[in-house]
């Protein structure tokens, strides 16, 4: 871990109020995390931007009785087997899947298998999540 700096933030009362209220709901313990994590999210959207490798999980709910669903699923996953290290498949109920992939590569070809997740007919939620280990901002 590398040195930590401190510095001085100065903003609006009522601007830093509100913040203190937002931070206070999501639970960061101190004013120093919830910043160090806003500025995490931020790098990790910049390098987004650049096209950069990523890392993530790509969290989809569907209903497994759809029919064509599950093979397009596999399909679509056996496509993009390059950037997929692992998934995992939990059953919710009598109808519902809950399912977690995790990717890491290339932000284009991670953006293209969220979208062709999503594209996929009876596919209730598809979500991407990204992540860095902050080594390559
Ligand atoms: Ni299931």
């Amino acid at each position: 871990m590398s040195e930590i700096t401190r510095f001085t933030v100065s903003l609006e009362s009522d601007l830093l109020a509100k913040f203190d209220k937002k931070i206070e709901k999501q639970g960061y313990p101190t004013r120093s995390e919830a910043i160090k994590s806003l500025i995490r999210n931020n790098l990790i959207e910049q390098e987004w931007h650049r096209g950069g490798e990523v890392a993530g999980t790509v969290t989809l709910v569907y209903d497994h009785h759809k029919s064509n669903l599950v093979p397009d699923l596999l399909r679509v996953q056996h496509d993009y087997g390059k950037v997929i290290l692992a998934s995992q498949h939990l059953h919710l109920d009598h109808d519902n899947c809950l399912e977690v992939i995790v990717v890491k590569g290339e932000v284009g070809s991670i953006e293209s298998l969220t979208s062709d997740l999503t594209a996929i007919k009876g596919i209730k939620h598809c979500q991407l999540t990204m992540t860095t280990t902050g080594q390559e901002v």
